[in-house]
């Protein structure tokens, strides 16, 4: 590529995002850093030292089910978002599939034709959803949504004096295993109690066959409204995913890992052994579910046509 042909590509945004986004971040960190040597600060963050007492749970530590439902939530929603992206992206589909016509998804007589990525979507959605009720049920007859639901207004102080721990590059110290940060609190929060019922809610609305369902409340809750909200929350769960990946991994992975994968509080390699196999479970299933595949597994509950 000619030093002209550079500069008309893409690539060449690069040349001033990079630095651009370098300087934004040292910029941050020191501001973070001169606001910590302020004497209020300092007694703010003191006072508000990042973790509310109220998530603090009654029992230390994770259940086994809930390191179960947060792999498979993580399996599942790699295939939701991949299926999404695919819908969203492949004009022309290699296959569709029609429905042996029965049951909840009949449109007033005709069987519904969809592409087989909708297909896999849809299907991925339902595995997702029932994890995710177990999770809910789980959760709230265990203490264990004491964690991740904000329980008083010193959540907020809390949440702003560990983006400023996080910020100046002095991390606060992690004690996941009792107590989440505030930080956390809200960011888990948001993303079980607001996006997760938010997707769901306005993919249903979308789903072929039972979209025609809610012809009646059209008018308040119009089809186009769910398809312009549904792309952003994906996003948020994108932007979620990669800082919550990003953090656990930066912020003592041994042990994070450790209390999520193979629930201990040690220094132990289990947690990222089980981590290891998870990936590799998924990248195996990554590689498993082409088009063939899911060709057969969707033949049996309808016909695959090119
Ligand atoms: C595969 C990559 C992932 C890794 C390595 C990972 C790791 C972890 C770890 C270590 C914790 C506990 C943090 C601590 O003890 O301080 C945690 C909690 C959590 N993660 Fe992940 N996670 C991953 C993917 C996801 C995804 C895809 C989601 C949701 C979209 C998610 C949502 C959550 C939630 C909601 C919690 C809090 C659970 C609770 O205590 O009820 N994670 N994760
Ligand atoms: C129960 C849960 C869900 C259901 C029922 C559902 C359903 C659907 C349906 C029916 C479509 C096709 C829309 C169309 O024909 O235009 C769709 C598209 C899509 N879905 Fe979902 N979905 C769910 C959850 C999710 C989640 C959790 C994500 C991502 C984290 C996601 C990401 C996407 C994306 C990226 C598209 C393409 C959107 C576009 O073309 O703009 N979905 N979904």
């Amino acid at each position: 590529m000619s030093l002209a042909e550079f500069k008309k590509s893409r690539w060449f945004k690069l040349v001033w995002w990079i630095p651009a986004l370098l300087i934004a971040f040292v910029v941050v960190v020191l501001v973070a850093n001169w606001l910590r040597g302020l004497p209020a600060v300092a007694d703010f963050i003191e006072q508000y030292p990042g973790k509310d007492p109220a998530n603090e749970t009654a029992t230390p530590g994770f259940p086994a089910w809930l390191a179960w439902q947060h792999v498979l939530n993580a399996f599942f929603i790699l295939f939701v978002i991949k299926s999404g992206i695919l819908i969203r992206t492949v004009k022309r589909p290699a296959a569709y599939w029609t429905r042996n016509n029965t049951g909840l998804l009949r449109t007033k007589g005709e069987p519904v034709r969809i592409s087989l990525n909708h297909w896999f979507h849809v299907g991925i959605d339902t595995l997702w959803l029932l994890n995710g009720i177990v999770f809910y049920v789980l959760l709230f007859v265990t203490d264990q949504w004491v964690r991740i639901v904000p329980r008083s207004w010193d959540v907020f102080p809390h949440a702003l004096s560990t983006a400023i721990q996080y910020a100046s590059l002095h991390w606060p110290a992690e004690t996941g295993w009792v107590n989440y940060n505030a930080l956390q609190v809200l960011a888990y929060f948001a993303t079980v109690f607001i996006a997760a019922p938010l997707a769901i809610i306005t993919g249903l609305r979308m789903v072929p066959g039972l979209a025609d369902r809610f012809k009646p409340i059209e008018r308040i809750y119009p089809v186009n409204l769910a398809r312009l909200l549904h792309f952003p929350i994906m996003l948020y769960f994108l932007l979620f995913i990669f800082v919550h990946v990003f953090l656990v991994l930066t912020t003592g992975a041994i042990n994070n890992l450790n209390h999520m994968y193979a629930i201990r509080n040690d220094d132990s390699w289990l947690g990222l052994i089980w981590f290891g196999v998870s990936i590799v479970v998924m990248a195996v299933a990554w590689v498993a579910l082409r088009p063939s595949i899911l060709t057969m597994i969707a033949s049996l509950g309808g016909k695959v046509r090119r």
